[in-house]
């Protein structure tokens, strides 16, 4: 069987037990995780395994911020805060993403549910298979948060010390010199998302976990390794 492996260089050679996996073929994934967590970059390197595509709502309300829609004008007070923005804000934007053409297999969704009224919605519009939960301490979340910058044209996350570009100032998968660094990725906001984290996401873990899809795995690793375990989890 054809196996797809990210187009992504990978920083050492994937094993033996990571060439037998198979292409992946299901209904939606959550990737699930603190601020840090590593789920957007887990997500560009399992996009083409999975076959679906990444579905941030981070990233689309940081388009509605710089759009400056109605959405983001919303938004943008409680993402400067480090808050989650309401579920009623987050539930629509999900429900006219959804109705994409390219979301006609499903989804892989990159910090969403974070609340339980969100998965409580999204059960009627999605059947989730899998959730990952990148587990990271909060004692590496600061370091890796300041450290972030990302690819405006492309959205590869690079870190200015764990995960570099080959040049400098120049994105690894477009060659882009617009690399940025995001308005809420400072040390005060970083504290505020991780207590949201705490408070508001962290008992999703239970929610999924009664339904059998949570799937635990060690973020506090190499990157490559921990593509290898979700691809694994995934299979
Ligand atoms: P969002 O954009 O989703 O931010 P987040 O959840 O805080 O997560 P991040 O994007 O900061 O981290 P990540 O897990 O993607 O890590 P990354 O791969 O970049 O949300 C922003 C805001 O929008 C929220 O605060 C809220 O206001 C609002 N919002 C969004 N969704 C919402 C929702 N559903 N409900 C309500 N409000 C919502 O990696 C981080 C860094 O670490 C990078 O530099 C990377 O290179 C590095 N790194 C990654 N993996 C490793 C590793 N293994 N080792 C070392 N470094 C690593
Ligand atoms: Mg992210």
């Amino acid at each position: 069987m054809e196996i797809l492996w990210p187009s992504m260089a990978f920083t050492t050679r994937p094993t033996v037990k990571m060439l037998m996996l198979p292409a992946i073929n299901m209904s939606s994934i959550v990737l699930f995780g603190p601020p840090g967590a590593g789920k957007g970059t887990q997500a560009l390197r399992i996009m083409e395994s999975t076959g679906l595509p990444q579905v941030s709502t981070g990233d689309m309300l940081r388009a509605a911020v710089s759009a400056g829609t109605s959405t983001g004008i919303e938004a943008k007070k409680y993402m400067d805060a480090g808050q989650l923005v309401p579920d009623e804000v987050i539930i629509a934007l999900i429900r006219d993403r959804i109705r994409e053409p390219d979301a006609v297999n499903g989804v892989m969704f990159d910090g969403f549910p974070r609340t339980v009224p969100q998965a409580e919605a999204l059960e009627g519009i999605t059947k989730v298979t899998h959730v990952i939960a990148i587990e990271v301490p909060d004692e590496r979340i600061v370091e890796r948060i300041c450290g972030r910058f990302t690819c405006g044209n492309c959205s590869a996350v690079y870190h200015e010390k764990f995960n570099p570009t080959k040049v400098e100032d120049r994105c690894d998968t477009c060659g882009s010199n617009d690399l940025r660094r995001r308005a809420d990725d400072n040390e005060n906001t970083v504290l505020s998302r991780l207590n949201a984290y705490h408070e508001q996401t962290s008992p999703l873990a239970d929610w999924y976990q009664a339904r059998g899809v949570f799937n635990k795995i060690d973020g506090d690793r190499a990157i490559d390794q921990i593509t290898s375990d979700i691809l694994i989890a995934l299979d």
